[in-house]
């Protein structure tokens, strides 16, 4: 049987004859993953780029094998690049699809702020829970060495599809429900800067280390 990548003009198929016949055409890109490592890092796009303006279009089939293919890319550069979370649209795909996770770390301790290895939610539809909102640090992959604070809703409830199809309904709070703010705007063009209504809390990462602001103590301040 021969292995290996297609010949240059070579395009995969999913005749099954052909794989039968031991022709590396044969295959889909999800198997061929297997002998040709086809998982990639994929290039973020930074702020500027129009696709970070655009409203992303929905997934008509959530299962199809291209999205499984999309989202282990997008795993694969999140893991690489270690941010919390990434929509498809910053990888330059404008499609309603985001991964995240929520790390035990950076969560508040409250009931429904529910640590997670990784999330990926096709179609996201998010509602918040109350009106209650809440003030926290901010980063993103696309706007980078920056962070800044931003009033989130403090509890949502947030649902979707996974890559196999099942339904995902939560409710969520806390750092869970700002990461899935944070990564759902982006499938409507918005970033965390555009929900700042305080730009004095933005600052570079360097100095938000060396000088840390008391995010606490700003609010107060500046609600006075
Ligand atoms: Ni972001």
């Amino acid at each position: 049987m021969r292995c290996g990548p297609p010949k240059t003009g070579e395009t995969y198929s999913t005749d099954p004859a052909k794989r039968e016949a031991g022709d590396p055409t044969g295959f889909t890109r999800a198997a061929a993953a297997d002998i040709v490592a086809t998982m990639a890092i994929l290039k973020i796009a930074r702020m500027g780029h129009p696709v970070l303006r655009r409203v992303a279009a929905p997934v008509a089939d959530p299962t199809a094998p291209r999205i499984k293919v999309l989202v282990a890319d997008m795993v694969e550069t999140l893991d690489d690049i270690g941010g919390a979370g990434l929509a498809a649209p910053q990888v330059h795909v404008s499609e309603r699809v985001v991964v995240f996770k929520v790390p035990a770390e950076r969560t508040t301790g409250r009931p429904l702020d529910t640590p997670m290895e990784l999330v990926t939610i096709i179609n996201p539809v998010i509602e918040a829970v109350g009106n209650d909102r809440e003030i926290g640090w901010e980063g993103c992959l696309s706007v980078p060495g920056l962070r800044g604070a931003v009033p989130r809703f403090a509890r949502i409830r947030y649902r979707g599809v996974t890559p196999e199809g099942a339904a995902i309904d939560r409710e969520v709070e806390g750092f869970h429900a700002r990461v899935v703010q944070h990564e759902c705007d982006h499938l409507d063009g918005v970033l965390y800067l555009q929900r700042m209504t305080d730009h004095r809390l933005l600052a570079f990462v360097e100095e938000w280390q060396r000088y840390p602001i008391d995010l606490a103590a700003a609010v107060t301040e500046a609600a006075e």
